[in-house]
């Protein structure tokens, strides 16, 4: 089939998808809402207002949309997918239903408990019950995890490593700074993190590269959260054994969970994990594809993956669309306006992307961008993802920093040691 495609999103990860999608043999044409600078160079880039899902299905309509791909978490959890569903269109994202793993940290640990897989032990509070989530922080042994039970832009978890951090963060998160929804508070894990996104059609699956994610700002995971700061694929953390008992223990028992209680989920399933000498455990899970882990994930990707999306979204997953998960390696250097995660400045002359892409290896991924009189300028903190693949994951840390060093703006941060844990091992 050939397939008319609509991608929602404007961030490094759509970016990825929509340079897949438009490379692949059965996309006919793409159009991206409301996509960026980098994106116009792969598809079509139109003003749909998202959030209108009822001006999205007409569009749609009038485009004759054959398949529908939605990159953040926002138009999943206000059921932007349903209302596209009952219109007629096929969907690559799951239901507002199923999008819940995500959107409530207490609903996803709720269901991960009932299907028996493996996470941290935790109790959820609502949003009525403050003194007893306080008392509980207040008891709870160190290092401890306060999350606020609701979509927080990813910045509704604290690690605490004492017991007073822990109650501010409880009383913050009472006291309303990200909404009116409730707290988990849940142990601290110990190990490596990685993520495994698995294309699932509601019932089959099929896992994509494991990735790895560096999410503080500093060198050596120092500093604040953020987005994230860079990632590699494929992941030697996640040995073929690690990625068996991920299938097994996670995917599966979540999948058939999630059907057998009417929620059956279509897209790709973010397994946020954490690894103890070799025995993963779910930190999160995400009803989306993760940023940057798409940029190096789509990277090592040999596949249609339009079909691939299409197949998925039709209840049909056809894995024949797939070369190759993991065609050589690549890793994501992100460069971030100077004072992310904090407040930063915008507006900031980029230059020496065309220098950077002079290796034919190399990509760099559009985030955080905006044209201003004929200058590609600043206008995000995270800006730009450089990007590099290569046979080797050493050297596609050697082509991405070479990439890196061409490209300048005012202000510009970026990590030095994106993939070291991995080249070190
Ligand atoms: P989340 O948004 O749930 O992925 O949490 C953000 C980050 O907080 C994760 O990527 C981890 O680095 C950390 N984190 C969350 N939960 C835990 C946990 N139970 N143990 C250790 N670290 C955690
Ligand atoms: N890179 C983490 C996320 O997309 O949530």
């Amino acid at each position: 089939m050939s397939e008319r495609i609509l991608l929602i999103g404007s961030g490094g990860r759509e970016h990825a998808l929509a340079k897949a999608l438009a490379a692949s043999a059965s996309c006919d044409k793409l159009w991206v809402a409301p996509g960026n600078p980098g994106i116009a160079r792969e598809a079509e880039c139109v003003a749909v207002p998202i959030a209108d899902h009822a001006a999205v299905a007409r569009w749609c309509r009038e485009h004759r949309i054959t398949l529908v791909v939605i990159g953040p978490e926002q138009p999943l959890a206000e059921g932007l997918s349903d209302h596209l569903r009952e219109g007629g269109f096929d969907v690559f994202g799951p239901s507002q239903a199923a999008a819940r793993i995500e959107s409530s940290k207490g609903f996803s640990k709720d269901l991960m408990q009932r299907h028996g897989i493996p996470t941290a032990p935790y109790r959820r509070f609502d949003a009525d019950q403050r003194d007893e989530a306080v008392a509980y922080a207040a008891q709870h042994p160190t290092p401890v995890v306060v999350k606020y039970d609701g979509l927080a832009a990813g910045k509704g978890v604290v690690v605490a490593a004492t017991t007073d951090e822990a109650v501010t963060a409880v009383s913050q998160m009472y006291d309303g700074v990200f909404g009116t929804d409730g707290v988990v508070i849940e142990g601290f894990l110990f190990g490596q993190e990685a993520s495994v996104f698995a294309i699932c059609d509601g019932t089959r699956y099929v896992t994509l590269a494991p990735a790895q994610d560096h999410k503080r700002i500093g060198d050596g995971d120092t500093g604040k959260n953020t987005g994230g700061m860079g990632a590699y694929a494929p992941a030697p953390v996640v040995t073929d054994d690690v990625l068996r008992q991920v299938r097994s223990k996670i995917i599966e028992p979540l999948l058939a969970g999630m059907r057998a209680e009417g929620y059956p989920f279509v897209g790709c399933l973010f397994c946020g994990l954490m690894i103890d000498s070799g025995v993963p455990s779910v930190v999160e899970f995400n009803a989306r594809f993760g940023d940057p882990e798409t940029q190096v994930v789509m990277s090592v990707l040999d596949a249609d993956v339009a079909a691939l999306f299409a197949s998925a979204a039709r209840g049909a997953l056809d894995d024949s669309t797939i070369r190759s998960t993991v065609n050589g390696a690549a890793c994501n250097v992100v460069l971030a306006s100077g004072g992310y995660p904090d407040a930063y400045q915008k507006g900031k002359v980029i230059t020496g992307i065309e220098q950077a892409e002079a290796d034919p290896q190399v990509t760099v991924y559009h985030a955080g961008t905006a044209e201003v009189d004929g200058f590609l300028v600043t206008s995000g903190g995270r800006v730009l993802g450089v990007t590099a693949a290569d046979e080797t994951l050493k050297g596609a840390v050697q082509r991405a920093y070479a990439a890196v060093e061409q490209i300048s703006f005012e202000g510009n941060v970026y990590r030095t040691d994106i993939a070291r844990k991995a080249l070190d091992a």
